[in-house]
């Protein structure tokens, strides 16, 4: 059964993976680098150094320009979710966080974001939430399942206990490496592997997903 529910934030929670896209699209144009939406995918979820190596490709740069790029990607994503509010929480998740708490399932942020605390507090919804593994807790990045673990441990549940929910590749991965049940959100053709393909998670319930989910998890005994 499971016992915590740990989501994924951009692209789940709110459609920041969007505000993501443009300050990496704006810093690509400044360098005149090649970089547009279907490049952008395979960023999806990556961590901020991974995702500048992936857009400069066979470019060489210093490390000092490297790390003011990256400064300036996140400047321009801080200066985009300035004007973010709880109005921008995705269809459905209010509603599934406070049927999450009625239920006294645990509730977790698994992100590799530097910006999730804030990115939370913006949104209105940082006192559901009761563990954050973020951009800061551990070494290795999604895919690996490091960041998902360590939110699990802060929940006091065991990974197969989890249900993590996610909107990339890398984090769909990063869960089924860490032995967690997973929902993926969009495309099959990016969430494919998840246990459960779901386009949003507008008109679902907390039962409706339970139910979906332990269906899978017999099915696979
Ligand atoms: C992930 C996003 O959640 O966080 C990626 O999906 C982003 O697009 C990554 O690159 C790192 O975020 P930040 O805010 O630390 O640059
Ligand atoms: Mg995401």
């Amino acid at each position: 059964t499971i016992k915590g529910v740990i989501f994924d934030l951009d692209g789940v929670i709110a459609d920041t993976a969007e505000y993501h896209y443009l300050a990496w699209q704006k810093l690509a144009d400044e360098e005149g680098l090649s970089f547009d939406r279907q490049i952008n995918e395979a960023l999806r979820g990556l961590p901020r150094r991974e995702s500048l190596l992936h857009i400069l490709g066979d470019r060489h740069v210093s490390e000092e320009q490297f790390h003011q790029m990256m400064i300036r990607k996140n400047h321009y994503y801080l200066e985009l979710i300035q004007n973010i509010s709880p109005a921008d929480l995705l269809p459905g998740v209010r509603n599934l966080l406070a049927e999450l708490k009625a239920n006294n399932i645990r509730i977790g942020i698994g992100s590799s974001s530097k910006n999730a605390k804030e990115v939370l507090q913006r949104l209105g919804i940082i006192d559901f939430v009761d563990a954050i593994a973020d951009g800061y807790s551990v070494i290795k990045p999604k895919p690996a399942p490091d960041t998902f673990l360590h939110a699990a441990l802060q929940l006091k549940i065991n990974p197969c206990e989890c249900l993590i929910i996610e909107d990339a590749e890398a984090g769909v991965t990063a869960a089924l490496a860490g032995g967690m049940s997973v929902i993926g959100l969009g495309p099959i053709e990016r969430v494919g592997n998840a246990h459960l393909v779901l386009e949003n998670l507008a008109e679902t319930s907390w039962q409706t997903l339970e139910n979906q989910i332990s269906q899978v998890q017999k099915s696979l005994l």
